[in-house]
């Protein structure tokens, strides 16, 4: 039977593979075979992800983390490649921008076997940020650029990639597809409402982890004191990533806001379904408030997600005190229709129909 490999490492990326992997066990025209990195490893920030969303176990586990982004990337790009060696597949799939996908890529290239990058075409144009040399370095190497909008496959235009002889496609985001089907579950599964007591009181979902944010502490300060302001008025629910949680705790940053750890997918849901307003600088979490018909503050100083904002469903600010507070006042009453399908249908039916299209060739 033919045989792809996924790689996997970060969050977004585990709720993107839950999806895939279940139509592709269903179909079962081909094997997966999944590669954790291990590059996110605690069990609320990994292993929750696998048990809650069902995702096939992973038959490796890399177990590389904590490094800087060289030592990570080179030992992922070398313990891959044994991987790949041992597996032989007909294609390596990967998702979105980490570390963990630029090291799948550059290790499947060196060995000629197809690459699926799934999410490709995006831009931040910020080349500061390691997602975004991520993003740029997979595309250029993909054999089968899987574009989540119209945006990303003009990015990949303006880049030439007309004339690189990889297959681009727009297929929709799959994330869509993961809010719609483990929607149903998490309603039943979730208590997290009801165990920080939030069923009566408005709040205001907050997640910040972006290097960018993290390791600039006056713009982490900025952020956090903003979310303090906010929370005077309506409490502010924080998951908190391990990495911001430790830079607060290293420069003895206190705040009184109801900070929590990192939580699944499924309480994710919920909080997404009962919060009033989202502020992020998460990738994912954008689109996610948008499905779950939920203003987005981002707290970036841009996005890949342009239609979002041309839209009316989201505004860029920044990290910038001010800003931030303005638009919370000038947002928080909004009411919006989300009623406009900017991501595509059955998401995971057409990245399916290409996957197969490229492995069963
Ligand atoms: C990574 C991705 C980012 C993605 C995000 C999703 C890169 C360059 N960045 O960022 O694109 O949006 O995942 O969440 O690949 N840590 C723990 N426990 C964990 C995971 C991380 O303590 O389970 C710590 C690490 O030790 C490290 C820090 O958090 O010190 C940052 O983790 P890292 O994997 O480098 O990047 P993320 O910020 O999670």
């Amino acid at each position: 039977m033919k045989k792809v490999v996924t790689i996997l490492g970060a969050r977004p990326q585990f709720v993107k593979a839950a999806v895939l992997s279940r139509i592709i066990a269903k179909k079962n025209e081909f094997e997966e075979v999944i590669v954790h990195t291990g590059q996110h490893f605690d069990a609320n920030m990994s292993d929750v992800f696998f048990d809650e969303m069902e995702i096939p176990k992973p038959k490796y586990n890399l177990n590389i983390n904590s490094l800087s982004h060289g030592v990570m990337t080179g030992q992922m790009i070398e313990k891959i490649e044994e991987v790949l060696l041992i597996e032989k597949p007909n294609a390596i799939i990967i998702f979105g921008d980490t570390n963990s996908t630029i090291a799948g890529a550059i290790a499947a290239k060196k060995l000629n076997i197809k690459i699926v990058h799934i999410e490709a075409g995006l831009r931040s144009y910020n080349m500061q940020m390691p997602e975004e040399i991520n993003r740029i370095l997979t595309d250029r190497i993909s054999d089968l650029l899987l574009c989540p909008t119209d945006t990303a496959i003009e990015n990949l235009q303006k880049e030439g990639f007309d004339d690189f002889g990889a297959r681009v496609v727009k297929t929709g985001y799959i994330m869509k597809d993961a809010v719609e089907f483990y929607s149903k579950f998490s309603e039943e599964k979730s208590k997290i409402i009801d165990r920080l007591e939030l069923q009566t009181k408005p709040f205001i979902l907050a997640t910040i982890h972006r290097q960018e944010n993290t390791d600039n502490i006056e713009k982490l300060k900025s952020i956090f004191e903003s979310l303090e302001s906010i929370s005077n008025e309506t409490q502010v629910v924080l998951p908190l990533h391990p990495r911001t949680r430790k830079i607060l705790a290293e420069n003895n940053l206190d705040y009184n806001l109801k900070i929590i750890d990192p939580v699944g997918y499924f309480d994710m849901l919920e909080l997404l379904k009962n919060c009033k307003m989202v502020i992020t600088d998460s990738g994912g979490l954008q689109k996610e408030a948008f499905f779950n018909k939920k203003y987005c503050i981002i707290i970036r100083d841009e996005t890949e997600w342009v239609e979002l904002v041309k839209n009316g469903f989201a505004e860029i600010v920044g990290s910038d005190k001010q800003r931030i507070l303005k638009s919370f006042q000038k947002h928080k009453e909004d009411t919006l229709s989300f009623s406009i399908n900017l991501y595509g249908n059955q998401v995971g039916l057409s990245i399916y129909k290409e996957l197969k299209a490229l492995v069963l060739n």
